[in-house]
């Protein structure tokens, strides 16, 4: 596109200290006391997206957090491209883990990103990539090179499932209609290695309760005559994997969707260095389901994690105690075909059926939602495919990525279009953990193949 590059060197130490203001505010959805944050970063993009060249933008109110809506139609005739993002964060903790505070960022170099990245909660997931949108839509009305017609849906409870988007998208198909939904939320292989989300795994998460005698016990006076809590809960969680990593629970796989050999082997040509991947994590080994590589047991395998455990005494010393109650929280990532409201039944039988006698167990359901696979021979695709060819200077790589935006597959139900994952985040940048960050060269980078996506888009539909 004519003077992208121009326009971004030009502008590029403006886009990095907007981007700044915005991270500095700490939307955390899943912590109510950062309510006026969340609200105030809702106000800022709206704020942008005027600024950008919206001629419309709204703050829609919902029971949970608002969800800013922005558009520029310059012809009806012309298609229309939904870019979906959110603004909410995951929670910074454990913060003493940051080498600089979570909301004053900070740009450093790192191995991956030597021309330097920018250091904060939400950098990569999703601020960063959401604002990369919000330039290049400024970039195209500045100079005159709007293809189509844009509409933004950036939310602020995707962190925490997106429980109030689904209402707002089922009561405004009309507001929302499109041509392709575009999404910057996901990553590629390695800079040099361009990559298109083609997939996203489902997720169902469930929260446990074992529940033993009616009080913490003296472990002395009770333990060994009653069941342990703990010890009943570590055993059962031990129970949902068979000694090949299969997930034991009857009916699992049912609906998992086999890949062919043709399409295993395809996946197979994507680079990947098992030495690299064991060094960056420190592991001496891989681990996962028998009879599938890494790439396979993290993008098209389900799978079943603990995220967190606890119960008795965590505090300083030792206490003895058999405590009443333990808990666990509970996720299962979801392959194609597979139902997660029938999943997450699946796990509730189960898991009650394997409680021994002497606790009571109870499977609280928190959210969860459908896997997505997009085809590859799209017009979209085809658009996005161009878009780094020429931006990369290389085709990229279709690839399914393990990772959930759970309210797509509710986008193609509802508004029956595609949705398009043009991610520009490295796996390495920490996204959820401490010390998030996103390389400056990959928010510049989407900031130049975004509006090539237009372009051919725009060119492709006629
Ligand atoms: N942006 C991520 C999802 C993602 C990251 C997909 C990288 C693919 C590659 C998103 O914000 C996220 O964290 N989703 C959650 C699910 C949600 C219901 C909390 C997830 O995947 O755990
Ligand atoms: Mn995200
Ligand atoms: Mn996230």
């Amino acid at each position: 596109m004519k003077d992208i590059q121009t326009y971004i060197t030009q502008n590029k130490d403006r886009f990095l200290n907007e981007l700044v203001e915005l991270l500095k505010i700490p939307s955390i959805s899943a912590d109510s006391a950062y309510k006026t944050d969340v609200l105030k970063t809702a106000e800022a993009v709206k704020l942008r997206l005027e600024q950008a060249g919206c001629d419309f933008v709204e703050i829609n109110e919902t029971p949970g957090n608002p969800i800013v809506y922005g558009e520029k139609t310059i012809d009806k005739n012309l298609p229309t491209v939904l870019v979906y993002g959110h603004y909410d964060v995951q929670p910074p903790d454990p913060i003493n883990l940051w080498d600089s505070p979570p909301f004053e960022p900070v740009i450093k170099t790192t191995d991956k990103h030597p021309d330097g990245a920018i250091f904060a909660r939400g950098a990569c997931d999703d601020k960063g990539q959401m604002y990369m949108h919000v330039k290049a839509m400024e970039f195209m009305t500045n100079t005159n090179q709007l293809p189509c017609n844009v509409k933004f849906m950036i939310e602020g409870e995707e962190e925490v499932g997106s429980v109030n988007l689904g209402d707002f998208v089922k009561n405004n198909h009309d507001k929302l209609k499109n041509d392709v939904i575009l999404i910057s939320d996901t990553g590629m292989i390695a800079n040099d290695v361009p990559s298109i989300t083609t997939g996203l795994r489902g997720l169902s998460y469930v929260e446990v309760e074992v529940t033993g005698p009616n009080r913490d016990l003296h472990s002395g006076l009770y333990g060994g005559a009653v069941a342990n809590p703990i010890n009943v809960l570590t055993k059962m969680i031990a129970q949902l994997h068979d000694e090949n990593n299969h997930i034991t629970i009857p009916g699992f796989y049912d609906r998992v969707e086999e890949l062919s050999k043709e399409e295993r082997a395809e996946m197979a040509k994507a680079p990947f260095n098992l030495e690299n991947y064991k060094k960056a994590l420190d592991i001496d080994a891989v681990y996962g389901e028998a009879g599938y590589t890494t790439n396979e047991r993290n993008s098209i395998r389900p799978t079943l994690d603990v995220n967190g455990i606890w119960g008795g005494y965590t505090g300083e010393g030792a206490k003895t105690v058999i405590a009443s109650k333990a808990y666990a929280k509970i996720s299962m990532r979801l392959v194609p075909n597979q139902d997660w409201k029938e999943i997450t039944n699946l796990f509730q039988t189960h898991f009650e059926a394997i409680a021994p006698e002497g606790v009571k167990v109870k499977v609280n359901p928190h959210h969860g939602g459908q896997g997505y696979v997009t085809p590859i021979d799209s017009i979209g695709y085809q658009a996005a495919s161009n878009a780094y060819r020429d931006a990369f200077g290389k085709t990229p790589i279709p690839q399914r990525s393990g990772g959930s935006i759970p309210i797509v597959s509710l986008f193609e139900q509802e508004l029956k279009s595609k949705t398009i994952l043009m991610g520009f985040g490295l796996d390495s940048d920490a996204i959820h953990s401490p010390n998030e960050h996103f390389g400056i060269w990959n928010y510049l980078k989407g900031i130049e193949t975004i509006p090539l996506f237009y372009k051919y888009f725009t060119e492709l539909s006629k």
